[in-house]
Parts: structure tokens; sequence; C-alpha cells
């Protein structure tokens, strides 16, 4: 088969975007910082530095070098907990059924996540050994929306990039997709990712000839 997938993790395969909320939540109460839902947006598909920069601007506070390493370490030992949590149950819905559809059809996939815990979440849900590769945030030198994630997932497919096709529920996602020049499926609110070259609420709605008729 000479097209391939790559999926983003947080938002489109299980949705750790409450998870990361809440530690934010609680790193943010510590400093006195208001931080909301609202804000949280902000941080999807963001790296963990990049994330808690947004935090502090919010709040207009200053931190030390040094403070802000610590803060990032004790926010994802936070996060941690609830990941260790986690079970095949919080599959978000479609994601099963599209990944033996894929299987069936012998249409490669990896993962090309901003996340540094992407595979202890995927080991988590019981899909790790699903993927042909995984790209993580450890593997990665520059965020999305940089398209670098994806290149490096193109690479792990054999493809070249415009036949890979990926699947994102972040802005900075669909931006980097679109740089590699990938074909972009922007998976959540049509309106916020009007980016992406394909749109969908969720995995459940990807028709059955989607894959036959994305690339002619
Ligand atoms: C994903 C999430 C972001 C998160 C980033 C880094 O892209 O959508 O909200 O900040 O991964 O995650 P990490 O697990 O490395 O802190
Ligand atoms: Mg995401």
């Amino acid at each position: 088969n000479n097209i391939g997938v790559i999926f983003d993790l947080d938002g489109v395969i299980v949705d750790t975007a409450k998870y990361h909320f809440l530690a934010w939540k609680n790193l943010a109460d510590h400093l006195h910082i208001e931080f909301t839902e609202t804000h949280n947006e902000l941080l999807k598909g963001v790296s963990r530095v990049r994330s808690l920069e947004i935090l502090l601007n919010i709040g207009h506070v200053t931190l030390s070098e040094e403070r802000k390493r610590e803060i990032l370490i004790s926010k994802n030992e936070d996060y941690l907990g609830y990941i260790k949590k986690m079970n095949a149950d919080e599959i978000l819905p479609g994601v099963n059924n599209l990944l033996n559809d894929l299987d069936s059809k012998g249409i490669k996939y990896v993962l090309g996540s901003a996340s540094k815990n992407a595979p202890l979440i995927l080991k988590q849900v019981g899909l790790l050994q699903r993927f042909e590769g995984i790209v993580d945030g450890n593997s990665v030198s520059k965020a999305k929306p940089d398209p670098e994630v994806f290149l490096i997932g193109a690479k792990k497919l054999n493809l070249k990039p415009e036949n890979c096709i990926v699947f994102e529920d972040a802005i900075a996602g669909i931006e980097a997709a679109n740089k590699a020049k990938m074909i972009s499926v922007g998976v959540g609110d049509e309106e916020t990712l009007n980016e992406a070259d394909f749109n969908f609420n969720n995995l459940t709605e990807i028709p059955q000839d989607f894959f036959s008729k994305v690339i002619s």
C-alpha cells in the first residue's frame, strides 16, 4: 500500500486533556494564577515547556529557569498519577474500529505526538504494540506547528509526505500537517480546525471508502 496514517494521541486516541487540566490547575492554584478550562484549550497540542510559559503569561508571573524546571517535574508527576490509572475504557469512540479497518486494508500507521508520555499512555490503554512506530516528544527538537514530528513519522512509514494522512485535534497539529504537505484531517470542532483538508467530529464518522478516495 502506498498510503499511511499518522495519528496524534491526546484528543484523537484518548482524552488526556482533562488530566493535563487537573495537573495544570493544581499548579496554577499553587501559584495563585486563575486557570480555567477555556485557558486549557490554549495548551492542546502544545509542548510541556510552552504550556508552562502560556500559564505564567496568563498569571503575569515570572519565575527563574530553575524554578520552572522544578515546576515542570512536579506537574508531570501529578499528571502521571492520573495516567497510571488509565485503561482501555478510555480509548475514544471509533478508534478501535478504525485501526481494525486500517489493518484489514493493509494501511500502516504510526503515532505523531508532542507528548513525552505517549508510550506510557499507549501501554496503559493496550495500544502500544499496534503502531508501526512511535514519534513522540522525546524524538523531536521542534514542537508542532513545526512539521518535524510528522516528517519523522513519514520516514518511519517509508512514505512521501504527500501520501500520509494526519489525524489531529489541535490547530497547531493541523498547521504542522499542512506545512509537511500531508493530508490533514481535523478531529473535533470544524470551525476551530478550519485549516484542515477534511473534518470529522470524531473517529466514528470516517466513511468506509475514505482511504480509497482521499488520495487519487
Ligand atoms: C500533547 C497535548 C498537550 C501536551 C503535550 C506534551 O500535545 O495535547 O496538551 O502539553 O502533548 O505532553 P507531555 O505528556 O509531554 O507533558
Ligand atoms: Mg492532540
